[in-house]
């Protein structure tokens, strides 16, 4: 359990857990305020990045803004899926519970969780998500959900980029929902009531 991290219980026994994951110079407060807006009651685990970039924490290296160190970024997500099997056995919960809520560069670390660990996660809420790596083989992700949610006037995220993203989680066999917000890189409220009613809906199933 190396990754500094915030862990709370489910409020029912069993109920499902955000993996939060927070954008360059987050920790594992930043995101606590949104998990609650998202789903109250769930639980949370809510690790820190543990790459520094001056001085702002992050998951993974990059060379400069979108183009990533893509060994770092390998090994560095091994090292997070190897945290949430571990976070299971120590807290009680199964990796099927684990729905992760990534933004930026933690929706990036979680797109690569599922291209290239997918079984340390049950499905993924992805703000301002790219193309994190093309992984050699594409893993199997029968109907695992997977919603993204970007913005139309993205500066670091294409449209074309996004496109990218959706089509190579559905060829996994993901079931990938895109929103397209009227926003650039930063949160919206709109992300927020859309991603709390697509939780609201595939968390029920
Ligand atoms: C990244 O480095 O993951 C992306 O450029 C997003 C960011 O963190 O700014």
């Amino acid at each position: 359990m190396d990754f500094i991290h915030v862990h709370r219980p489910p409020a029912e026994p069993g109920g499902p857990i955000l993996l939060l994951l927070h954008g360059t110079g987050g920790n594992e407060h930043a995101l606590l305020p949104l998990a609650e807006m998202l789903l109250p009651g769930a639980g949370v685990l809510s690790p820190r990045g543990q790459v520094l970039e001056r001085g702002m924490p992050r998951f993974f290296r990059r060379l400069a803004e979108g183009v990533f160190d893509i060994e770092d970024l390998k090994q560095r997500t091994a090292d997070l899926a190897d945290f949430i099997v571990s976070a299971t056995a120590q807290y009680g919960f199964s990796t099927t519970d684990v729905t992760a809520v990534g933004f930026s560069n933690g929706a990036n670390i979680a797109a690569a969780l599922l291209l290239l660990r997918p079984d340390a996660l049950g499905g993924a809420v992805l703000f301002r998500a790219m193309v994190p790596l093309v992984p050699d083989t594409l893993p199997n992700l029968p109907a695992v959900p997977v919603l993204l949610s970007n913005g139309r006037t993205d500066p670091l995220v294409s449209e074309e980029e996004t496109e990218h993203l959706a089509a190579l989680l559905r060829s996994a066999g993901a079931d990938v929902t895109v929103s397209w917000q009227n926003a650039g890189h930063e949160l919206t409220d709109r992300d927020v009531v859309t991603a709390r009613e697509w939780l609201a809906q595939h968390l029920s199933r």
